[in-house]
């Protein structure tokens, strides 16, 4: 399907905005996010519907995001989501105040009209929520559909425009029936249909590949990992022989992964070219400690690599595996905070002298990425490689990075993979950090003054939130008797029981 029906989720700097962009696009409709003030004020034919989404603004604060009252009235169905209820009710001259009792995680909602967005639901429900203002008084021509004990306004719609407003947020797992909520706006109000699939994404990508590059020559930074290597069959399929892949190893890669990843890449019979960067990049990180500073260095250090690797090729283009949770990190949204600078946005520096670097996979989930390889028929050992940061393990040492700090994490990170391995847990990503703490221990009969190694395990969907996993003692423990026996240096480790959020999921 070329242009299939799609709904545009507003981004007001929600936590939850990517969690509604996927909550849509399994029910199989297209959904993109866009910023509040790049609406085209003609839209697209295919945009059947817009939701508005949370945001930690308050709508009477200076500079308080907004969107065209023009739009609310333009007859397309509009839901508004928590912020983007409180906005709806704000822009067409209802009040909103800040309540004295704040609604934080699970309220009963009393659904007073089970109607239109709320059709088929029960009277009493389960809702998610999280604010702090509320609609205290509705514009004219508005209704009430639902309230809790705290929010007299907590569902609307308009009496003749497709216009609603929830307070709650029915795509987070906690509000029941959410889903319902939202096939309810998008397939009854908006009338979409369900004619988005993954399948549609390659070919819908190949071609805009071809497009966009036609008979020029790209080069693609490959890591071995999931969405490089998506990246790089999406570009073969596309390019050919015009597209040359690059591995970069920069000297942070795990134990023997870099052979392990070359040996790959080779089966994907793309042009390859692995370029040994060691102490290139080890001595652009040399005495940096500040986490940004040093995604920044390692961001500019590939990129300064890629465009000398391009240069001998001929290449102008650059490809790369970008996904959507990449980007949200790196604020690259109007209204989102910056959490970390992912190496391959954030850390791009600004003169790149490159025509252009494109990213097939900007809009996609690393689930949604996994099922893309698998219709590709790429090998399962990409496919069900667990994800590993573009700046390695150089975001795994807190503290200055030296050659002696690597081998011993390398060490550490073998033994808590290999472990973990044959535990047969389902896990999404388990590593080792070297940590800058140094603690006193008794090794032999002697004082022992060494670092603390912590390991992470965590369960995750989608990278955006994860939770660390429970896992058994007797590995734990295994671990742990491995890593201070086998590792000079090392005379302690913890477990990080911290979820995201509030952490995230690498140390830095
Ligand atoms: P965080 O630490 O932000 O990580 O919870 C989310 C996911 O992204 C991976 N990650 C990166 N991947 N370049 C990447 O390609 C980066 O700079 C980067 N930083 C974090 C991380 O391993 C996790 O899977």
């Amino acid at each position: 399907m070329k242009n299939p029906d799609t709904i545009y989720i507003v981004n007001f700097g929600g936590q939850y905005c990517h969690l509604l962009a996927r909550r849509v696009r399994e029910q199989n409709v297209y959904s993109e996010i866009v910023n509040p003030n790049s609406i085209p004020s003609e839209l697209p034919a295919n945009v059947k519907g817009i939701i508005l989404s949370g945001g930690p603004s308050s709508v009477y604060c200076e500079n308080a995001p907004q969107i065209s009252s023009k739009l609310l009235y333009k007859g397309i169905p509009i839901l508004g989501l928590c912020y983007g209820h409180q906005l709806i009710a704000h822009q067409l001259g209802g009040k909103i105040k800040r309540s004295n009792k704040m609604e934080y995680g699970v309220a009963e909602v009393t659904i007073k009209k089970p109607v239109g967005l709320l059709k088929g639901l029960k009277k009493s429900i389960k809702v998610w929520m999280s604010h702090g203002d509320s609609v205290v008084s509705l514009p004219p021509d508005f209704e009430v559909l639902a309230h809790t004990k705290n929010c007299p306004v907590s569902a609307f719609k308009h009496k003749t425009y497709k216009l609603y407003g929830l307070q709650w947020h029915p795509e987070v797992v906690h509000t029941e029936y959410g889903d319902k909520m939202l096939s309810n706006f998008i397939f009854d109000i908006c009338n979409c249909k369900a004619n988005w699939k993954l399948e549609d994404f390659i070919t819908r990508s190949v071609n805009e590949l071809k497009a966009e590059i036609g008979n020029r020559k790209a080069i693609l930074a490959i890591s071995g990992g999931i969405d490089s290597s998506v990246a790089g069959a999406l570009g073969a399929k596309a390019l050919g022989n015009n597209l040359t892949t690059v591995f970069v190893d920069h000297g942070f890669m795990r134990k023997d992964e870099a052979e392990e990843v070359a040996k790959v890449i080779k089966k994907l019979k793309v042009n390859f070219i692995k370029v040994n960067a060691e102490e290139r990049f080890l001595s652009a990180v040399k005495g940096v400690v500040d986490p940004e500073k040093k995604r920044k260095i390692i961001g500019e250090q590939f990129i300064r690599v890629f465009e000398e690797e391009a240069k001998k090729v001929n290449a102008d283009y650059l490809l790369q595996g970008t996904i959507y949770p990449d980007r949200i990190e790196s604020g690259s949204s109007q209204n989102s905070a910056v959490i970390k600078t992912h190496h391959n946005v954030g850390g791009i520096p600004l003169n790149v002298k490159f025509k252009k670097i494109v990213e097939p996979l900007k809009e996609l989930y690393k689930d949604e990425v996994r099922r893309v390889g698998k219709k590709l028929k790429l090998p399962p050992f990409i496919i069900n490689r667990q994800p590993f940061p573009g700046p390695g393990l150089a975001v795994r040492i807190i503290g200055d990075i030296t050659k002696e700090r690597l081998e011993l994490l390398r060490e550490a990170d073998a033994i808590v993979r290999y472990e973990l391995d044959r535990s047969k847990l389902n896990l999404w990503q388990y590593f080792a950090v070297l940590t800058n703490t140094y603690t006193t221990g008794v090794k032999g009969d002697s004082r022992a003054y060494g670092y603390t190694i912590a390991i992470r395990a965590v369960d995750s969907r989608e990278a955006m939130t994860a939770k660390f996993v429970d896992i058994p003692y007797e590995i734990l423990e295994r671990m742990s008797t491995r890593i201070t026996n086998e590792l000079t240096g090392v005379n302690r480790v913890v477990y990080d029981i911290t979820h995201k959020p509030p952490a995230t999921i690498e140390w830095e």
